[in-house]
């Protein structure tokens, strides 16, 4: 099922998530509804709680459905390595139509929980490292937009702050 995305400014983006304890039936839904949003909308990364649902789970697809082996699902991930930095223009579904360029680790190595429970580790860099990133930004209630500083951050709060005001957020 597809989910609404919560937008900036919607309350449980902007609140840090729990961890997830349980991998029922109930979770295994959870994971499907949100990878089946993540494609339809499309993106390359979803958190649970850009659906409202506070729970320290993500998924990242790179190649959004086109590859099954790009599919990352994890719960209560933990950094274990990040080195390195890259500077790119970034996006969220949360935030659609704006995008900043932000500061990010180029490689970093994410340990944490697969769908089933069992712990995985994976390494990403460039664009996996930096979605690995965003997502866990995520969990913890902030989105690339907490990350600006200055005249590009008002600039985009500005314009958000409109958009609401006239209905189209
Ligand atoms: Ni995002």
């Amino acid at each position: 099922m597809i989910r609404p995305i919560l937008r900036y400014g919607e309350g449980p983006l902007h609140r840090p998530a729990a961890d997830v304890t349980s991998f029922d039936d109930e979770l295994q839904r959870l994971v499907d509804d949100m990878v089946q949003t993540m494609y339809a909308a499309p993106g390359v990364g979803l958190a649970a709680t850009q659906i409202g649902v506070p729970l320290r789970l993500f998924v990242v697809d790179l190649s959004v459905g086109r590859n099954a082996n790009d599919l990352v699902v994890i719960a209560n991930p933990e950094f274990v390595e990040r080195d390195g930095m890259q500077l790119e223009e970034e996006g969220c579904l949360s935030i659609p139509g704006f995008n900043a360029t932000v500061i990010r680790p180029a490689r970093a190595v994410v340990r944490g929980l697969d769908r089933s429970g069992a712990e995985q580790t994976i390494e990403g860099t460039g664009l996996l490292a930096r979605a690995f990133q965003h997502e866990m930004d995520h969990l913890d209630g902030k989105v690339f937009v907490d990350r600006l500083r200055g005249i590009k951050k008002d600039l985009i709060l500005r314009r958000i702050h409109r958009l609401k005001r006239s209905g189209k957020w």
